[in-house]
């Protein structure tokens, strides 16, 4: 098929995805850096499908001012849409959920370890020469064996950290809306309320979806009902988390660590953060492997061909 639908991405796509799609749609790609809006607008005027991505927001504005019939966005997350125009503009919005779930729970895990290990203080001593040999009482860490992991949010990333910390020897928690099915489940302990998931952690995860329910949850309530000592650890949408709280928390030491992958305001990062030695950070990489993000761009070209078809067979 050499569809006449007119695909525009608002951001740099890998480079088989955009090849693919250049094959198939009238395609055009966009710039590495995110367009501001007013020059999105003008970048995507012709676009039937565009394609945004959790850099590259979509406003109600946008969908209003664009002639759009879907929108993609290269992200199982939806948070950066506003869904309440898309609906009513009667858009549908195709995400990439599943193939992202290994990357991101290994970051995960990446996450928990480097703050619970202190690889941020530990790297700083290397790449600033200060280093000055080993010694037995040189930067003891939080050790994760036998410590028990509370997962916020056990959907299919959750799962797949559950399963790499089990075998680190963690005991698993969760709460999630609902109880999972006993064999999903797999012997983690179910908390029908996420106070009680936090009190009872050594660990946090934050795997759930930023819905607008939770925008802040974790907050100096929550924070302060956790265990002195223990770490919080972010995948989800930095916007779960009242910054000033969690940098109270830290800052005070009734956190050990945290270790965060995203951040309220990206790509704006509260800076207060980077004064903190013990908190471990990256810059959003969770679906950042060249395997994953290749199979985002394969999800994203089978929902858009479907779409082209289902339209070509009512036209
Ligand atoms: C997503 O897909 O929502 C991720 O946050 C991007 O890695």
């Amino acid at each position: 098929m050499n569809s006449s639908l007119s695909v525009v991405s608002a951001v740099q796509l890998p480079e088989q995805t955009e090849t693919a799609l250049a094959e198939k749609f009238l395609f055009k790609p966009g710039p590495v850096e995110p367009l501001a809006e007013k020059k999105l607008q003008e970048h995507a005027r012709n676009a039937d499908v565009l394609i945004v991505a959790p850099g590259a927001p979509l406003s109600s504005e946008l969908i209003q001012n664009l002639n759009l019939r879907a929108i993609a966005t290269f992200s199982v997350g939806t948070d950066h849409i506003d869904l309440k125009a898309a609906t009513e503009a009667g858009l549908p919005v195709f995400n990439t959920p599943g193939v992202l779930t290994e990357a991101t729970a290994d970051i995960a895990m990446l996450l928990l370890l480097g703050a619970a290990r202190r690889a941020t203080e530990g790297s700083t001593l290397l790449r600033t020469q200060t280093w000055e040999g080993w010694t037995p009482v040189q930067l003891m860490g939080f050790h994760v064996h036998q410590k028990s992991l509370g997962i916020f949010g056990m959907g299919r990333i959750g799962c797949a950290v559950a399963l790499r910390a089990a075998a680190f020897g963690m005991k698993i928690a969760y709460h999630s809306r609902n109880r999972l099915p006993k064999d999903v489940e797999n012997g983690a302990i179910y908390h029908s309320t996420r106070e009680s998931l936090f009190e009872n952690s050594d660990v946090v995860l934050l795997a759930a979806p930023a819905t607008s329910e939770l925008i802040g949850v974790v907050d100096k309530s929550l924070l302060s009902s956790m265990k002195r000592g223990s770490i919080l650890v972010n995948i989800s949408r930095g916007d779960l988390v009242v910054d000033d709280d969690l940098i109270a928390a830290l800052e005070t030491g009734h956190l050990h660590s945290a270790g965060l992958d995203v951040f309220r305001n990206e790509p704006q990062v509260d800076p207060r953060y980077w004064d903190l030695p013990n908190v471990f950070a990256l810059p959003h990489l969770g679906s950042a492997t060249t395997e994953t993000r290749v199979a985002m761009g394969e999800s994203l070209l089978g929902q858009i061909t479907e779409f082209a078809q289902q339209l070509s067979i009512n036209a």
